[in-house]
């Protein structure tokens, strides 16, 4: 399982670095050709980022999964990048967490995608 990923500010990118699994970060015209799990962040008032969104349209034959950055203060839109993708392609929210993540988030965030597989 591949791990395909957005980011902003660098959060994200400090998550995956962390993860001992093949990652590629989302770029315009990115075409995915196997199963991967995604990871993204929270923006604007619980939205999506648009560049994920954009990847979605062309590469969402294959995904699997979906985890998203966040930061608690935004409140009940925590994270609500994943139950957007989750609810959008019927794919199920693996993680939630906050900024680039705790060593649990990782633990937890690599069980998850061997459940996956
Ligand atoms: C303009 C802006 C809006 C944000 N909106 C949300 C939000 O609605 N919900 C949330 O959980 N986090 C929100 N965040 C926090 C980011 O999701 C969090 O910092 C995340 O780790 C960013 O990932 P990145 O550094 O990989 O880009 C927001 C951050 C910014 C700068």
């Amino acid at each position: 399982m591949i791990v395909i990923y957005d980011s902003k500010t660098g959060n994200v990118d400090r998550f995956v670095k962390k993860l001992n699994l093949e990652c590629y970060k989302v770029v315009p015209q990115l075409k995915v050709n196997k199963p991967f799990v995604l990871i993204t962040y929270t923006t604007g008032f619980g939205q999506a980022p648009n560049t994920t969104l954009e990847f979605l349209e062309s590469n969402f034959v294959f995904l699997r999964g979906v985890a998203s950055s966040g930061n608690q203060n935004w409140g009940k839109s925590y994270a609500k990048a994943a139950d957007i993708v989750s609810k959008q392609y019927s794919v199920p929210v693996i993680l939630k967490f906050e900024l680039s993540g705790t060593e649990e988030d990782i633990n937890k965030f690599i069980l998850e995608v061997r459940n996956i597989v």
